[in-house]
């Protein structure tokens, strides 16, 4: 993944405008960033590895500037690996984002060609190619899911998107290129999203757009304010997306058609099996709402987007409905996925917070979760909402089976209601006790996050939110495998964050597990309604929301005390595109 700004001016403009925009695509990846400009009939390169708020630009107006910023997903970060890299001649700057597939091979062969390379990356093959052959017959010469752009020292930016996003606008004397159209803010008021396969020529105040023959038209947008960018005195993005928790909440529930969850209901009550799917963090709201849809009376398979192709699609057929979940709508695993199970004939229904994604454009019904923009790569107000869509959707399945009645639905609405109105009432005591509990989860040899039945899932995601958050290791588990071979570390600093079971046939299993760790040597720490860390009391189904919303504070304060770099671990990226 990678994120690309530039622009073309009839006047010049000052350099430094390109960092904005780069800034606003630094969720994209941080591990280098680069600007390539046209300066007195030359092009120049500044670039260095790390995050682009260390790119210092110098203070001078340009016609043209094409900047990235690089999540290192082919070679490493180093400042040769960096982008915009160059050809042979200095000539052509090129920028990628995304993963072009067998590289190895174009490369030994431009090798062999005498071209000479200065990087690892699978980008400086196009820089190469460029110089022999044209943008729009390369493309379709190449693999993989990516988009590029070009500027070059006589004067000309271009670009093409074969799998990433890329949006081109034009106002006030000057055409922007960019992977994201919430980074054009205050540049231009519209954007056009250029649909896969397209060629943008981009000329001073102006553009030119060559859809893929028989290919899609490009969509116009409008470009919304960046209300939810900005830190607004938050320390860190994650901490401020955790708070805003609650407000999601409601704004899910409010943009949640009924005309699309009752098609939705509709195509899952008459599937003859439904998959669900999603990465990481998507996948663990994945295996919350198997609890949900089992209530209503319909099973689901949840599969790693990562596994699905491999051991899934081969039972996927007319009759299979897919629901894919992805916060970003991008993940390159949920993808394809979706794109293999449509060709053999499934229906899919696509969840996610980015309604201009390639899940929302290529699902035949998507649901928005609308939770807002999530800078923080440890996904959390995301989570929570979608975990509400998904309880939403079963109970309008229900409908169709009988396990739901209108009434039951109404209640819902306003379970939730209140489950925001406490969160937001309880937020900073939560928070607060998460900070004095951070000192316990420190230097751990490890840490157990243990549920039971609904709020297993959770478990699971508070794991990976301390990994994310905190870098600590930490497993998530269920709470009665804990004496099946985890408890064998018990003595050795073992740390059990113990989930407070939700439903009746756990809560013997628990006081007695956490008996036996405690007598083994281990710390425990409880979760729930009045325990060591507590969350809000709620009903059996919202618990995995509010437990959420607990352990996302926990991580979020150890990473603190950690002294992580959270809103960015290492090696991570919003969206995994390769
Ligand atoms: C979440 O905190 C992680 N950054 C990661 O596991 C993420 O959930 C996963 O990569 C899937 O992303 P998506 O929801 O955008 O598809």
């Amino acid at each position: 993944m990678g994120g690309i700004f530039g622009f073309y001016c009839r006047e010049p403009r000052s350099l430094r405008d390109v960092k904005t925009g780069l800034k606003r695509l630094a969720y994209r990846g941080y591990d280098g960033s680069g600007v390539a400009y046209l300066e007195g009939g030359s092009l120049k390169v500044v670039r260095r590895p790390g995050h682009v708020d260390g790119l210092e630009l110098p203070d001078v107006k340009v016609p043209a500037a094409l900047g990235h910023t690089r999540y290192a997903s082919r070679g490493r970060a180093t400042l040769e690996n960096t982008h915009p890299l160059l050809d042979c001649g200095r000539r052509i700057a090129v920028v990628v984002d995304g993963v072009i597939d067998g590289y190895e091979a174009l490369r030994d062969a431009l090798a062999a060609r005498g071209h000479r390379f200065s990087s690892t990356t699978d980008a400086e093959v196009l820089a190469h190619l460029l110089e022999e052959a044209d943008p729009t017959s390369l493309a379709g010469r190449l693999a993989g899911m990516f988009s590029f752009a070009a500027l070059t020292a006589d004067g000309r930016l271009f670009a093409v998107q074969r799998g990433q996003p890329l949006v081109v606008a034009a106002s006030g004397g000057c055409s922007y290129i960019s992977s994201d159209i919430a980074s054009l803010y205050g540049f231009a008021e519209e954007a056009y999203v250029l649909p896969e396969g397209a060629y943008v020529e981009l000329e001073p105040g102006a553009f030119r757009i060559q859809p893929a023959e028989g290919g899609p038209q490009p969509e116009r947008k409008r470009v919304k304010e960046l209300l939810y960018a900005e830190k607004a005195g938050f320390p860190h993005f994650m901490l401020k997306e955790i708070y805003e928790v609650p407000e999601a909440l409601l704004r899910t529930k409010a943009a949640l058609m009924d005309k699309y969850l009752r098609l939705a209901s509709m195509i899952i009550h008459g599937a003859r099996d439904v998959y669900v799917i999603g990465n990481g963090t998507s996948l663990h709201a994945g295996m919350v709402s198997s609890y949900y849809f089992a209530d209503v009376g319909i099973s689901v398979n949840v599969i790693s987007a990562a596994e699905f192709p491999h051991y899934a699609l081969e039972n996927v057929g007319t009759g299979t409905v897919i629901l894919a979940i992805s916060q970003s709508g991008e993940t390159s695993d949920v993808i394809r996925s979706i794109r293999a199970a449509r060709r053999q004939g499934a229906v899919i229904i696509g969840v996610t917070n980015s309604v201009s994604s390639r899940l929302a454009i290529e699902s035949n019904v998507y649901l928005p979760i609308t939770a807002g923009p999530e800078m923080a790569v440890p996904a959390t107000k995301t989570f929570t909402s979608t975990l509400e869509a998904l309880l939403i959707l079963a109970h309008y399945v229900g409908l169709h089976t009988g396990r739901r009645s209108q009434a039951d639905l109404k209640a819902l609405f306003d379970r939730i209601d209140g489950l925001a109105r406490d969160l937001a009432g309880s937020i900073q005591a939560l928070d607060g006790a998460a900070e004095s509990l951070a000192g316990r989860l420190a230097a751990r040899g490890a840490i157990y996050v243990a549920g039971s039945g609904i709020v297993y899932p959770a478990a699971l995601e508070g794991a990976l939110k301390l990994k994310e958050a905190a870098l600590l290791h930490a497993e998530g588990l269920q709470l009665g495998e804990l004496l099946h071979g985890p408890l064998a570390l018990a003595a050795r600093e073992l740390l059990v964050v113990a989930l407070k079971p939700v439903e009746k046939p756990a809560v013997d299993l628990y006081s007695k597990a956490l008996k036996i760790a405690a007598e083994r040597g281990a710390d425990v720490l409880t979760v729930g309604p009045g325990n060591d860390m507590p969350a809000v009391a709620t009903d059996r189904e919202l618990a995995p929301i509010s437990y959420a919303v607990s352990l996302q504070l926990l991580a979020y304060r150890a990473g603190v005390k950690a002294g992580a770099p959270i809103d960015t671990p290492p090696g991570l990226v919003k969206a995994v595109t390769i």
